[in-house]
C-alpha cells in the first residue's frame, strides 16, 4: 500500500507536527495504561503520541511506513527510547507481544477497503499478548466531516523554525463509495513554493468497523463516541473502538 506525500516526503513531514496537534484524544491515549506496560503504536507518524508513553516508562514500538514521518519521529529527543519498525500496519513483524496496541489521529482510515483492513487488524492481533487490548478511532461518516475539508474553511498558518511562515489547506475533490479523497496544499510563504499531497480516508459506519475487528479475532469490542468515555450515538463525532484480544 503506498503511502500519501504528506507522510512519505521528508520535506512535507517536518510540516506535519504544526498543523495536527492532539487535543482531548492526547490524554485519552496516554493515560489507557496505568502501570508500564509494552504497548504498540500502529501508525505513529511523527512520535506525538509515541515519545510521550516512552517517556511514561512504557515499553513502546512505533510502527510507520511513511519514510519522512520516521525520519522526523527519530530526531526527536528521547526517540532512542522506541523501537521503531519501518513497515504498514498489515506487514511489520516483531517478536514482542504487547498489552495495548492504538492507532492514533484516524490510522484507522488509511486502510482502503475491508480487505486491507482485516490484513491490519488480524496482524495487530497476532502481536498482542492474551487479554491485550486494541484501541483506535475512526470518524463518524454519519457527521459528514469531509464536507467542512474545503480552502475556505481549513486555511490557517504556523511559523515554523528554519522554514518560515506556511500556510495550509485541505480540500475534498471526489466521494468514492465509503472513501473520501482530498488534497493538502502547504504554501511557504517565504518563497512562495507549494507541496501538494492526495490523500484517500474511508469513513466506514460503526457496523462495519465492529464486523472487522471481530471477523480479525477480537472479541468484547466496545464503541465511544467521545474523549470523555460518552457512549456512541448517531450524532457522535468519533467512533472510539476498544477490543480485546
Ligand atoms: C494522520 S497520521 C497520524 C500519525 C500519528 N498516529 C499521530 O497521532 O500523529 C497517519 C499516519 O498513518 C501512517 N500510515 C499510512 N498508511 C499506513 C499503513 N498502511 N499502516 C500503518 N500506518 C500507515 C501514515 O504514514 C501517517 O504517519
Amino acid at each position: 500500500m503506498p503511502v500519501d506525500d504528506a507522510f512519505a516526503r521528508h520535506d512535507m513531514a517536518i510540516l506535519y507536527d504544526a498543523f495536527n496537534a492532539h487535543g482531548e484524544d492526547g490524554p485519552f491515549y496516554l493515560s489507557l495504561a496505568q502501570e508500564p506496560c509494552r504497548i504498540l503504536d500502529v501508525g505513529c507518524g511523527t512520535g506525538l503520541i509515541t515519545l510521550p508513553l516512552a517517556a511514561r516508562g512504557h515499553r513502546i514500538t512505533g510502527v510507520e511506513p511513511g519514510a519522512g514521518m520516521l525520519a522526523v519521529a527519530k530526531a526527536k529527543p528521547g526517540a532512542e527510547r522506541v523501537d521503531w519498525i519501518a513497515a504498514t500496519a498489515a506487514e511489520f513483524r516483531s517478536d514482542e507481544r504487547f498489552e495495548l496496541a492504538i492507532m492514533t489521529a484516524h490510522v484507522f482510515q488509511v486502510f482502503a477497503g475491508d480487505q486491507a483492513t482485516l490484513a491490519a487488524l488480524a496482524n495487530i492481533h497476532r502481536h498482542l499478548a492474551p487479554g491485550g487490548r486494541l484501541v483506535f478511532e475512526s470518524r463518524n461518516p454519519l457527521r459528514r466531516a469531509w464536507e467542512n475539508w474545503t480552502a475556505e474553511k481549513t486555511r490557517q498558518t504556523a511559523a515554523i523554525d528554519g522554514i518560515g511562515c506556511v500556510e495550509v489547506f485541505y480540500q475534498w475533490r471526489k466521494i468514492d463509495g465509503d472513501r473520501v479523497i482530498f488534497d493538502a496544499v502547504f504554501t511557504l510563504q517565504d518563497t512562495g513554493e507549494q507541496r501538494k499531497s492526495e490523500s484517500t480516508l474511508r469513513f466506514p459506519p460503526r457496523e462495519t468497523i465492529e464486523r472487522l475487528v471481530r471477523q480479525a479475532g477480537f472479541s468484547g469490542v466496545d464503541c465511544c463516541g467521545w474523549w470523555d468515555g460518552s457512549p456512541y450515538r448517531d450524532d457522535s463525532p468519533e467512533i472510539i473502538v476498544t477490543a480485546c484480544a
